[in-house]
């Protein structure tokens, strides 16, 4: 692990605008966010705060708004957000020496919107490859170095496979000393054994665990009888 806890002071704020408006950025400013595995899962509603979050959290440690490697964080064009330049992270023990330097983080931000762009730059080549695929060979290619990768849907682009594959490097990152927090709506990727699932919603920011997830819940009850939840939606 590389860090156990993240936070950020500010001032004062106008909780009527955005990123003060949402619960878990409040939160967050009164009582941080504390990492207690390798693996956070990140969980809710859309528009619940998950991207600000993370953004903020990639911005924080160091690399690049767009998405890409830390060796990226200096290339974008885009000035850090207010919540993005005031993270400040607790170091874990294993972490110190990354968090001691800037030039010493490693780590990779996979961003949604901006992962072709940001793998293109990487060397990926997505022209030749589906989305998907290029998402695969940026987990081969860039998760090998213990660092702190943070991830906004990554399951968007893939395949039930692939995101069984994408598990597979997750957890041998975190075996290898890396970090990874994740933004998701994927019931596949939260059952990760020993990962921290942390609920974002109008509470705030709130512990959980894989088989209390309404997400988990509505999928298994989906699958069983998909009827029972489309005869709402359906004329
Ligand atoms: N750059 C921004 N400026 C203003 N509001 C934003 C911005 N980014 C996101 N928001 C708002 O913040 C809320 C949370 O968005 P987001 O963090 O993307 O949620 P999630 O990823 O959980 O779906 C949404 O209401 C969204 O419209
Ligand atoms: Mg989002």
């Amino acid at each position: 692990m590389i860090v156990e806890r993240a936070y950020a002071h500010v001032e004062s704020y106008d909780d009527g605008e955005w990123p003060w408006s949402l619960p878990c950025v409040r939160m967050l400013l009164t009582d941080g966010l504390r990492f207690t595995a390798p693996v956070t899962f990140l969980v809710g509603e859309n528009g619940s705060g998950k991207s600000t979050l993370v953004e903020a959290l990639a911005e924080g440690f160091g690399l690049d708004p767009w998405g890409g490697s830390h060796d990226w964080r200096y290339a974008s064009p885009r000035a850090k957000s207010e919540l993005g330049e005031r993270i400040r992270f607790d170091a874990a023990p294993r972490g110190r020496r990354m968090l001691g330097s800037w030039s010493a983080r490693t780590g990779f931000f996979l961003r949604a919107e901006t992962a072709l762009d940001a793998l293109e730059r990487e060397g990926f080549a997505p022209d030749s490859v589906s989305h998907g695929e290029g998402f695969l060979a940026a987990f081969r290619g860039k998760f090998l170095r213990p660092g702190l990768y943070v991830m906004d849907e990554p399951e968007a682009a893939l395949s039930f496979a692939s995101c069984l594959e994408l598990i597979g490097h997750i957890d041998r990152l975190a075996r290898s000393g890396g970090q990874v927090v994740c933004a998701t709506h994927s019931p596949l990727l939260t059952a990760l054994p020993g990962a921290d699932v942390i609920e974002v919603g109008d509470h705030g920011l709130r512990r959980t665990t894989w088989g209390e997830l309404a997400l988990v819940d509505h999928w298994r009850r989906y699958l069983a009888d998909p009827g029972a939840y489309l005869r709402h939606v359906l004329d």
